[in-house]
């Protein structure tokens, strides 16, 4: 049963275009224990990195009306790409906060770098939205410099659990080589599938400090919640976690042990 009562106990709805948000979920999980979690991964959708802001825009809504159905306090959009484009979008048509991935990300690595040459990597849809480098403007740091690069093939290792091995190296090299020329000293993590993969791209960005956006996400939706005094209140009780895909259970579930420490119960929703 889920503690309905009071407005700050009702569960966090966090979504995805498939698994990869779980890197948010197990950090969220970690940072707010005593939150409650319903989970979307949009599993008959993936990938969204490839596709326009109108499909992305109409398929983040659908899922936070479902979300909205199940009496969420607060929506996570826990995919850089479905953040780069509906983040607005989405605070703009309901009532909620509601805490994107790229924001929290950028000033994250804002507050890090040292030499304010920052990097970032994400899918071809993100890079292209431009959403980092407006998130940066608003941060009115107008000495630093942003470096993008898209890395398509990342999601499909991970999803392929190739997170490590002589391919995913040579892949690493190949998409972070302009970028080690750059000279960052910092780079984001720009999709949530990447985490997966940060003993590669370490090993490849030697002494570049990583940002991995799924912490920065839970720690500004601590921040969230507290001030709009959403934070949980429920002593001794750990919070639940409840999964939702629009595909067959069955891989997600398979999959989600790579992402999370925990078994967690999934079922199929339609839209
Ligand atoms: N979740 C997406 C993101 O963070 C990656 C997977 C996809 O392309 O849908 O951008």
């Amino acid at each position: 049963m889920w503690l309905m009562e009071r407005p700050n106990n009702r569960p966090i709805g966090v979504f995805d275009s498939g698994v990869g948000g779980l890197t948010v979920a197990r950090s969220i999980r970690e940072m707010l224990p005593m939150e409650d979690i319903i989970y979307f991964g949009d599993t008959a959708r993936v990938p969204y990195g490839n596709k326009s802001r109108d499909t992305i825009n109409r398929f983040s809504k659908e899922i936070v009306d479902f979300l909205a159905g199940k009496k969420v306090k607060a929506v996570v959009i826990a995919c850089n790409t479905a953040s780069s484009f509906s983040r607005a979008f989405l605070q703009k048509n309901y009532d909620m906060p509601v805490v994107g991935v790229i924001g929290p990300g950028i000033r994250k690595a804002v507050g890090i770098s040292k030499n304010r040459r920052i990097g970032v990597i994400g899918t071809e849809a993100t890079v292209a939205s431009g959403a980092y480098d407006r998130e940066l403007e608003k941060t009115q740091k107008g000495d630093f410099r942003l470096f993008s690069e898209s890395c398509p093939l990342f999601v499909p290792l991970v999803e392929n659990r190739m997170i490590s091995g002589e391919i995913t190296e040579k892949i690493a090299e190949k998409y972070l080589f302009s970028l080690r020329k750059r000279g960052i000293d910092t780079l984001i993590l720009g999709c949530t599938h990447y985490p997966m993969l940060k003993k590669v791209i370490s090993s490849v960005m030697k002494g570049v400090s990583l940002v991995d956006s799924s912490r920065a996400v839970a720690e500004e939706l601590k921040m969230v919640l507290r001030s709009n005094g959403l934070s949980a209140e429920r002593r001794g009780r750990k919070g639940k976690m409840r999964c939702y895909v629009s595909d067959a259970p069955e891989k997600f579930k398979k999959i989600s042990g790579m992402f999370l420490k925990e078994n967690v119960d999934v079922k199929k929703a339609v839209l």
